[in-house]
């Protein structure tokens, strides 16, 4: 075997010049071994279950701009729309009839929805489905307003901290944004109890294989229960309409790499994935992940939450994600499970 794969396997780290190794030497055998690997590792944990969650994305609106994201605030041809409270609690209905026991409830950073109404509408969740898990990917907010999504009944958020490294941070988003206010609501995070899920895009414009390292570093010591990782792909409204994407290799690797770093993390297979590979999220259970995300927004909402082009699932088939993912998770011998899915170390 690889001795940099072994040395990995065994101390759930390497140094930069070993990871760098890595990270160029990216061919079809090194995959095949470290996916291997990466695969026997998440079974340690997890067997061969692949935990879900439903993803409602209640709204497109955001404040924001940043530079490779469909529904920033500068992109005027995007349709906005807004899910109500009612529409948000029969998508969980729906969901927790499918066997759902995980309701994400991403959006833009969307000033209509004070922290009031945030707090009632996870209230409302908690109240209705005391057994699930409530996830919220709403981006930056106070700490106040983080600990009142938590008392209110939220129990994990994803933030994504797109990239470690100050330079690169800028040129993916405007001045506004900065990387130490996203590390501190990531730390607010944690203090507070989430379980919380960071993460990045694989081949955004202008990263390098530095950033990637910066990256790995940053998610090690962060120790996050949860890791997003996806391949960056243009979306055709957005100043890096013309950038390259992501690869299916390049983030199977990084994913199997993340794997064996963080042996007990919940990693999902994005949508992203399947989005540039039709078998993209097989491929990434196989790689070592082990979540999948399927969409449970209304079919008519869907293909206005377009972050970028061609995403899958948001067509009149796609009522039913859930079914089409457990069969395509039993086609690679894995089995959807219908429990909460929490962290091994973290049952909150
Ligand atoms: N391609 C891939 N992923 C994207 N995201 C935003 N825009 C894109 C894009 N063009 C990711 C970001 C964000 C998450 C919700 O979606 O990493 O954190
Ligand atoms: Fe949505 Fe297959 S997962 S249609």
């Amino acid at each position: 075997m690889n001795e940099l794969i072994k040395k990995l396997e065994e101390q759930q780290n390497l140094k930069s010049d070993e990871m760098k190794w890595l990270l160029e030497n990216n061919t079809p055998e090194l995959r095949q071994e470290i996916s291997l690997r990466a695969r026997a590792v998440a079974e340690q944990t997890y067997g061969k279950d692949v935990y879900t969650r439903g993803l409602i994305e209640f709204t497109n609106y955001c404040k924001n701009d940043c530079y490779y994201c469909g529904i920033r605030k500068s992109n005027a041809q995007a349709h906005r729309y807004r899910l109500s409270q009612t529409e948000i609690m029969a998508c969980c209905k729906t969901g927790h009839e499918l066997g759902f026991r995980t309701f994400v409830l991403q959006g833009g950073e969307d000033p209509a929805f004070k922290d009031d109404q945030m707090v009632e509408i996870v209230r409302g969740i908690r109240k209705e489905y005391p057994d699930c898990a409530i996830t919220l990917s709403i981006g930056e907010k106070s700490r106040e307003s983080y600990q009142a999504f938590f008392e209110a009944g939220a129990n994990r958020y994803l933030l994504r901290h797109e990239t470690a490294t100050e330079e690169h941070y800028r040129k993916l988003h405007p001045r506004a944004l900065s990387l130490r206010n996203r590390k501190r609501c990531l730390k607010d995070l944690k203090e507070i109890g989430y379980q919380v899920g960071t993460g990045f895009m694989v081949g955004s414009p202008h990263q390098t294989v530095e950033n990637i390292i910066a990256d790995l570093c940053f998610i090690k010591e962060l120790n996050p229960e949860m890791i997003g990782i996806g391949p960056f792909i243009p979306h055709q409204q957005t100043p890096y309409q013309d950038a390259r994407p992501g690869t299916l290799e390049e983030t199977l690797l990084i994913i199997s790499i993340l794997r064996l770093m963080l042996p007990k993390a919940l990693i999902p297979a994005t949508t992203a994935l399947g989005t540039i590979d039709p078998e993209g999220r097989e491929l990434g259970i196989l790689a070592g992940a082990n979540v999948v995300m399927p969409n449970l927004s209304p079919v008519e909402v869907r293909k206005d939450y377009a972050l970028y082009d061609n995403k899958i699932c948001t067509g009149d088939e796609a009522a039913e994600c859930r079914v089409c993912l457990s069969r395509r998770m039993e086609s690679i011998g894995y089995e959807i499970v219908n429990n909460r899915g929490d962290h091994p170390n973290k049952k909150s």
